[in-house]
């Protein structure tokens, strides 16, 4: 009973539209575009930020291995996505291809879980940029921010326990949510020139780093490698899995892409493939010239710089991860609003979130009510504890994915794009297992309530409400479960 109720592909496709008719995205997008968009997605605190966290808490200088690790994760997980978008090349990513093949309820399932991971993926990624805002104020002006303002109530102490430190208040992370909040509502879409540039931006910003750190890395920083042993490199894998979310938001620009069975594993694949190795060359080096006790600070790569003396160098690395941030913010606020406006046009939420605004032509009343929750979360929530969350929600996606793809592939056999090496189940079920390990992984470094992992009880109590809406809201509103009882 519960995996009826698909929406069949024919629909789905229409309701993409016809560019001939003038009702569809335009189809402008080819392999490059999109991995620049992946790059400038992907990107983020995840490498600028958490890295520190992780190195001084969970891996230590096995942090390096912790990103592969979770680079080969991603890697399963990048393949599934390809086909599964190039077979549907429609606007709404996984809540689409699951709609599409395991029906309304995993696909509802799915939508939750996305708004979880755009949501608290954009408070984590404040939180992040507010490390760099402070540190650029006080490198380059000699201006503090007084310490009850930099940071929130709560934060996560060394050994992974919530305490009160000086915070009372995230400002920064407060106000830059409200200011993408406002340009979202208005309808500022990052044009794709603005992003190539801050993509250029950010990865001479690494590259920057890389050619300089080299010369600064003492080897003697890398014993001892496993501090934590196995189980903190995982712990560290799991957590900087953060750094890798990014490639699946190209699927999202699926309906505006050329040649979508070329262009988007292209994109998604090749983007995650310079990401990963950029990332694994900064770590290495970060922990070589840090001792890895020392990074559990909010800007980790300007702190690595001032460390060896460069302070200019230090000032030039936030300004750039401030560019580099911001544009990841954009992308999360951005598609968190349009999976809820996807959901509500499906009859699955109250009509008033997909109303748009007669002025903008954007989801107004979606983007408001978002944008102050995401910048509450932001100011009073520590960035472990938000960026485990999205991590969770995003593997759960991951894991979804990979169970639709042999689906998909069966039940519409006709469709055209790119397809998984080895058969329908080998990468898929590799995709599976591994996303579901680094979800067990979770629970090394992160506090206990009850007796339960934070981010897996925060995770069962975002789905137990989700449930709750879908039962008692969405399963009688949706528009294609009225028709199939009208029929
Ligand atoms: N991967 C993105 C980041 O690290 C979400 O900010």
């Amino acid at each position: 009973m519960l995996l009826q109720r698909v929406k069949p592909l024919e629909r789905i496709l229409a309701e993409g539209g016809d560019e001939t008719k003038g009702n569809s995205l335009k189809k402008t997008l080819g392999a490059g575009s999109l991995m620049a968009m992946g790059i400038g997605a992907i990107i983020g605190t995840g490498i600028f930020v958490l890295t520190g966290v992780a190195a001084a808490t969970r891996a230590g200088p096995a942090l390096t291995i912790s990103f592969i690790v979770a680079g080969i994760v991603s890697a399963f997980a990048a393949l599934c996505y390809s086909e599964v978008a190039s077979r549907i090349p429609i606007a709404g990513s996984a809540y689409t291809f699951a709609y599409a093949s395991l029906g309304e309820f995993i696909a509802w399932i799915i939508g939750w879980d996305l708004v979880l991971e755009y949501a608290l993926g954009a408070a984590t990624v404040s939180i992040g940029w507010s490390g760099y805002f402070v540190t650029f104020l006080k490198n380059v002006f000699g201006l503090v921010i007084p310490p009850q303002f930099q940071q929130s109530y709560w934060e996560q102490a060394t050994n992974g326990a919530i305490v009160h430190g000086s915070g009372f208040i995230n400002l920064p992370a407060f106000a830059i949510i409200c200011l993408i909040g406002v340009l979202l509502y208005r309808g500022t879409r990052e044009s794709a020139l603005v992003n190539n540039i801050i993509v250029v931006v950010k990865v001479a910003i690494v590259l920057f780093f890389i050619a300089l750190g080299l010369g600064h890395v003492n080897t003697g920083n890398w014993t001892p490698y496993f501090p934590y042993g196995v189980q903190g490199m995982l712990g560290g894998a799991a957590f900087i899995f953060f750094a890798y979310i990014g490639f699946d938001a190209v699927s999202t620009a699926a309906e505006e892409t050329k040649n979508p069975s070329r262009d988007l594993p292209i994109g998604i694949i090749g983007s995650l493939a310079i990401c990963t190795v950029l990332y694994i060359i900064v770590v290495a080096i970060l922990t070589g010239m840090v001792p890895y006790k020392l990074l559990n600070v909010a800007s980790p790569v300007a702190f690595a710089m001032d460390h060896v003396g460069m302070g200019w160098a230090s000032a030039v690395i936030s300004l750039g991860a401030l560019a580099g941030l911001t544009t990841v913010l954009l992308v999360m606020m951005f598609g968190q609003t349009r999976v809820f406006f996807a959901m509500s046009r499906d009859g699955l939420l109250p009509a008033v979130f997909s109303k748009v605004h007669p002025k903008f032509r954007t989801p107004g009343l979606s983007t408001i009510m978002f944008t102050i929750f995401i910048a509450l979360i932001a100011a009073f929530t520590p960035i472990g504890i938000v960026g485990s969350l999205t991590n969770m929600g995003t593997l759960i996606a991951f894991i979804l994915v990979s169970i639709a793809l042999p689906i998909i592939r069966k039940r519409y056999p006709n469709t055209k794009g790119f397809t998984v090496p080895f058969g329908p189940y080998l990468i898929p079920t590799l995709s599976a297992l591994t996303a579901a390990g680094l979800i067990f992984s979770l629970q090394y470094g992160s506090p206990t309530w009850f007796g339960i992992p934070a981010p897996w009880l925060g995770f069962l109590v975002w789905l137990v409400l989700g449930l709750g809406i879908y039962f008692a809201y969405s399963r009688s509103h949706s528009t294609v479960g009225k028709e199939s009882s009208g029929s």
